[in-house]
């Protein structure tokens, strides 16, 4: 008998065969536009050619090596990154998912800061291995593996009277989403991003920022701390970076990288040479092809879109986000929208119950917009009714 696949997601039903840029297609030959883009990996699209010219170089010289033995691709990995990197960051560390990088930023702020406790903050999203559950928000995540997880407090998002209580002489560091994705694709106010980052250096906690789903251009900025005016420690960053292969690093300051000690981390795929390829082809699309610049207009013309078919209808509470990282609060479960934007040639997903979600690829043009605007705009009203 053939073996199931766990499925953590819930089973979309469709069987899908190809994608290319900005759209997939499935097995009956029914092409979609993808707004969902692997829960925002694919955002430089699918089969980016950068990327895919630099991995199938690379399988042809060598799949397997760890970053503690030179090698051409790491070599133009490391200098692609360096094009990249937050200011003032001189180490990165190379892992397989955003999750995994989160982990070691907990664990490189301990080493740090010599203390064992973290604040993030409510609606927060960081994975879901046990460290970044810990400072993962939602109950029905944490409840049931409460017993495993590390001592953390959230304080309130985008309000910054909780500052003072929730980070203290005890916090080893403080994360922070530029944009909360999962909690409902919502941007982080400035004032209150700069008053968390004063807070974090009064107490002498490390700012972590996380950057994995609202990094490497999504925004319409490089990062999405960049909009904030912060200077963070530690920046964590996944998915969209190895463009829809999976990567994630964390970009580490001098001093901070100090801390950590040999054997203290460790991973046999980490920085792998397809990885590296894949950075190193990410990367040449970021710069060659003004990502940013092109999230940011494309996200200004979607959101402008969305807001005029939706405006009007009481389920829609608003229309928020930041560059092409999208939300729409509804009245109503959005997993019905998700649904019906399916059948009518769409992906998208939800962020939280009733947050339904935008992460296109950059490239989407003004046709792709306006058919998802209207779609949008008659899957809402039919499932509102
Ligand atoms: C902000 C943030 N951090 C961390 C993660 C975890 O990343 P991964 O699913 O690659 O482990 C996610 C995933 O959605 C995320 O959005």
């Amino acid at each position: 008998m053939s073996l199931k696949i766990l499925n953590f997601f819930g089973d979309r039903g469709l069987r899908i065969v190809r994608g290319e840029a900005q759209y997939v297609w499935d097995s009956q030959g029914r092409k979609y536009v993808d707004f969902h883009t692997g829960h925002g990996a694919a955002f430089l699209g699918h089969r980016n050619p950068y990327v895919v010219r630099e991995v199938t170089e690379q399988l042809n010289s060598i799949m397997t090596l760890t970053p503690n033995f030179l090698s051409p691709v790491l070599e133009d990995a490391l200098s692609s990154l360096s094009r990249v990197a937050p200011e003032g960051f001189t180490y990165v560390a190379l892992l397989n998912s955003g999750s995994e990088a989160v982990e070691l930023a907990l664990k490189v702020s301990v080493r740090y800061s010599g203390r064992v406790s973290f604040t993030a903050f409510r609606g927060a999203f960081h994975g879901r291995t046990l460290g970044a559950l810990s400072i993962t928000w939602r109950r029905a995540f944490r409840e049931p593996f409460k017993e495993l997880l590390i001592s953390s407090s959230f304080a309130p998002y985008n309000d910054a009277s909780g500052l003072d209580s929730a980070i203290t002489e005890e916090t080893a560091a403080v994360f922070l989403e530029p944009v909360q994705g999962e909690g409902g694709v919502v941007p982080a106010v400035p004032e209150f991003a700069r008053a968390v980052a004063r807070r974090a250096s009064e107490v002498g906690a490390l700012l972590v920022v996380d950057e994995v789903q609202s990094g490497f251009g999504r925004t319409g900025c490089r990062w999405g701390f960049e909009r904030l005016g912060l200077k963070p420690d530690i920046v964590v960053a996944g998915k969209a970076l190895g463009g829809g292969f999976p990567v994630s690093a964390v970009f580490l300051r001098e001093e901070v990288a100090q801390a950590l000690r040999l054997g203290d981390h460790g991973s046999t795929f980490g920085g792998n040479p397809l990885a590296l390829a894949a950075v190193k082809g990410a990367v040449n699309a970021f710069i060659e092809d003004s990502v940013p610049f092109k999230a940011r207009e494309a996200g200004r013309v979607l959101k402008e879109m969305l807001e005029d078919s939706l405006r009007n209808i009481r389920a829609v509470r608003e229309v928020r986000g930041a560059g092409l990282m999208i939300g729409i609060s509804l009245r109503f479960r959005a997993s019905r929208v998700v649904n019906c934007l399916q059948s009518r040639g769409v992906l998208a997903l939800s962020a939280g119950p009733t947050v339904l979600r935008f992460l296109p690829p950059y490239m989407i043009g003004e046709g792709d917009a306006e058919y998802v605007s209207e779609a949008t705009g008659k899957c809402v009203r039919e499932c509102y009714g």
